[in-house]
C-alpha cells in the first residue's frame, strides 16, 4: 500500500451534486457515473482536492459562495476532501459539453459517425471549439494553477475527453508540475481523427502529451494513441517502452484497467432495498432472463441488440413464454439530438419486438427507462444471459458487475470492442457488436450451456474482478506517478 498523497482530481462531473430538499435545505446528492464510484477510494486514503463543473443552480450558488476557493466535503464512510466548484458560462459550457464534447468526441471516440453523412464540420463547430470547449479547459486549468500554488506538490488527475487542453494550459505555467491523464474511452485509429481538423486534433493529442501519464484501460486503445502521436505530431513514440518523447520531456503511456469495489457490491446485493427489487423481478420473471444495463448511448448498441434478441425468438419458437429480455436503461445526454433520436430509435426497436411476439401473460421485452442502480443490481443477480455488445467501450464496467453478484451462473454475451473483453474475453461469449446473427445465435448457446460449464466460467470472471479490483487500479496509477516524478528527479512527499 503507497503512501498518503496530495492529489488534485479534475473531471467534468463532480462526486457531489447540491440541490434544495423539500424544507428549502442544502442537500449534496452523490454525483452519477462510475468514475465518481472509481474515485471515491481516493479520497478515502489521500488528501484530495476534487475541481469539478458547477451542474445545478444550488451547484452555482455554492460556487459563488466559496469565490473561487475549494469547500470542505465529506465523503460516505466520512473521509474529507476538498471540492472546487468551477461555474462556467452556460453558453460555453453547452458548447463544451453539448457540441464538443458530446457527441463530437464522444462519436470520433467510438467511431459512431457514418462518415458519408455526418459530422459537418462548420463555424459553428469550430466557434464551439473556440468559445466553447477552449475557454471551458481554460478555467479548469486556472483552477488546478491556483491550487498548485496552494499545495505545489501535489500531483494533478485529470479525467476524460472534457479536459484534453486543460493539461498544455497548466504545463505552460508550471512546467514542474506532476500531470496525469486518464481517458476512460476508446482511443480511434489515425485515419477516424482526421474527421477533425488539423488545429483542433493537434491540440488534442498535445494536450494529452502535456501530461507525464496518460492512462487508457486497455492496450488497445493505448496503441492507437501511440499511432496517432506519431501520425499527427512531431514526436517519437517507442512502442515497447510506451513512452513518448516531446523534446526533453517524456510522456509515459500506460494501460490500466479500471475495476470495481468488490466488497461494496456485495454489501449491496445483500442489502434490504436490493432484495425488495430482487423479489419484484423474480416475481414477474419467466424461466430464461436476459439482461442488458446501459445508459442509452448510440455506443451501446441497444437497437441492435434488440434486432439480435428478435432474430432468435424468430428461430427458436420453442423459448416463446419461457424467455424475456429485461433492459434496464438510464436516459443519458437528452439535449444532443443524436442520444435524444437513438432513445426514440430504441423504443421504437422494442417495440416491434413485443408487437410480433407479445402474447396474453408474456412481454417478451420488458424496456425500462430509467436511472435505478439498485434495480440494476437486483436484475444482475438475477439474469441467466447478460448482453454487452458495445460497439465500442472504453471499459465496460456492467459486464464486471453484474457477474460478480449473479446468482443463476448467468453467462456474459460480450462484445469484442469492450475494453472488458481485453480482461473478460476467455470466460465469456464473444460477439462482433454489427453480426446481430451472431449475438442470436450466442443467445442461444448461453441460454442452452450445460450447468458446469455456466459456473465455471463465471466463477472465473468473479475471481478475477476479485482479484483486479479498484484498489489494485489506483495503486498501479500512484505507482505511474511515482515513476513519473522519479524521471522529473524530485522525490515523492509522502
Ligand atoms: O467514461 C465515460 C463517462 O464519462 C463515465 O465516467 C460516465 O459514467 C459517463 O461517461 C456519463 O457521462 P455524462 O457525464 O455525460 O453523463
Amino acid at each position: 500500500m503507497v503512501g498518503r498523497r496530495k492529489l488534485i482530481v479534475v473531471s467534468n462531473r463532480g462526486p457531489v451534486i447540491h440541490d434544495r430538499d423539500t424544507s428549502g435545505e442544502r442537500v449534496a446528492r452523490r454525483g452519477g457515473g462510475g468514475l465518481v464510484t472509481a474515485l471515491r477510494s481516493l479520497v478515502e486514503h489521500h488528501d484530495v482536492t476534487w475541481i469539478a463543473s458547477a451542474m445545478s443552480d444550488e451547484d452555482r450558488v455554492v460556487a459563488a459562495e466559496a469565490e473561487e476557493e475549494a469547500i470542505e466535503e465529506t465523503a460516505r464512510g466520512g473521509a474529507p476532501y476538498r471540492l472546487r466548484l468551477v461555474a462556467h458560462d452556460p453558453s460555453a459550457y453547452d458548447w463544451y459539453y453539448n457540441v464538443i464534447a458530446n457527441p463530437m468526441l464522444w462519436f470520433i471516440q467510438h467511431y459512431l459517425w457514418g462518415l458519408a453523412a455526418a459530422p459537418d464540420v462548420d463555424h459553428g463547430l469550430h466557434h464551439a471549439w473556440n468559445e466553447g470547449y477552449v475557454p471551458v479547459n481554460r478555467n479548469f486549468a486556472d483552477a488546478v494553477l491556483a491550487e498548485l500554488e496552494r499545495e505545489p506538490e501535489a500531483a494533478v488527475f485529470f479525467h476524460d475527453y472534457h479536459l484534453y487542453v486543460a493539461p498544455t494550459l497548466v504545463r505552460e505555467q508550471a512546467p514542474h508540475a506532476l500531470l496525469a491523464h486518464f481517458v476512460h474511452i476508446p482511443w480511434a485509429m489515425p485515419e477516424y481523427w482526421r474527421v477533425l481538423p488539423e488545429p483542433i486534433r493537434r491540440a488534442v493529442h498535445e494536450g494529452l502529451l502535456a501530461n507525464d501519464v496518460v492512462s487508457f484501460h486497455t492496450q488497445r486503445w493505448r496503441q492507437n494513441f501511440l499511432r496517432c502521436c506519431e501520425d499527427m505530431l512531431d514526436v517519437e513514440a517507442d512502442f515497447s517502452t510506451c513512452d513518448v518523447r516531446i523534446g526533453e520531456r517524456f510522456a509515459c503511456v500506460r494501460a490500466r484497467p479500471i475495476s470495481v469495489d468488490p466488497q461494496e457490491f456485495d454489501e449491496v446485493a445483500g442489502s434490504e432495498i436490493v432484495l425488495a427489487e430482487e423479489e419484484a423481478i423474480a416475481a414477474g420473471r419467466p424461466e430464461f432472463l436476459i439482461l442488458r444495463v446501459d445508459r442509452t448511448d448510440p455506443s451501446k448498441n441497444v437497437v441492435r441488440g434488440f434486432r439480435a434478441y428478435e432474430l432468435y425468438l424468430d428461430a427458436h419458437p420453442e423459448m416463446h413464454e419461457r424467455v424475456q429480455m429485461l433492459a434496464l436503461l438510464d436516459p443519458s445526454r437528452q439535449d444532443i439530438p443524436e442520444y435524444a433520436e437513438y432513445l426514440g430509435a430504441i423504443q421504437r426497436a422494442a417495440r416491434v419486438v413485443n408487437d410480433r411476439f407479445q402474447r396474453e401473460g408474456w412481454v417478451p421485452l420488458d424496456l425500462q427507462i430509467r436511472d435505478n442502480f439498485l434495480q440494476a443490481v437486483a436484475a444482475y443477480k438475477q439474469f441467466d444471459v447478460l448482453l454487452v455488445n458495445a460497439i465500442f467501450d472504453g471499459m465496460n464496467l456492467v459486464a464486471k458487475e453484474a457477474p460478480l453478484v449473479n446468482a443463476r451462473d448467468g453467462v456474459l454475451v460480450l462484445s469484442e470492442n469492450t475494453g472488458a473483453h481485453e480482461e473478460l474475453g476467455d470466460w465469456a461469449l464473444t460477439v462482433n457488436p454489427f453480426d446481430v446473427a451472431g449475438q442470436a445465435e450466442a443467445i442461444h448457446e448461453a441460454l442452452t450451456m450445460a450447468a458446469g460449464e455456466r459456473r465455471r466460467r463465471r466463477e472465473a470472471i468473479a475471481a478475477h474482478v476479485r482479484e483486479h479490483d479498484i484498489a489494485g487500479w489506483i495503486e498501479a496509477q500512484l505507482a505511474d506517478l511515482d515513476e513519473a516524478r522519479e524521471r522529473l528527479g524530485s522525490p515523492l512527499s509522502a
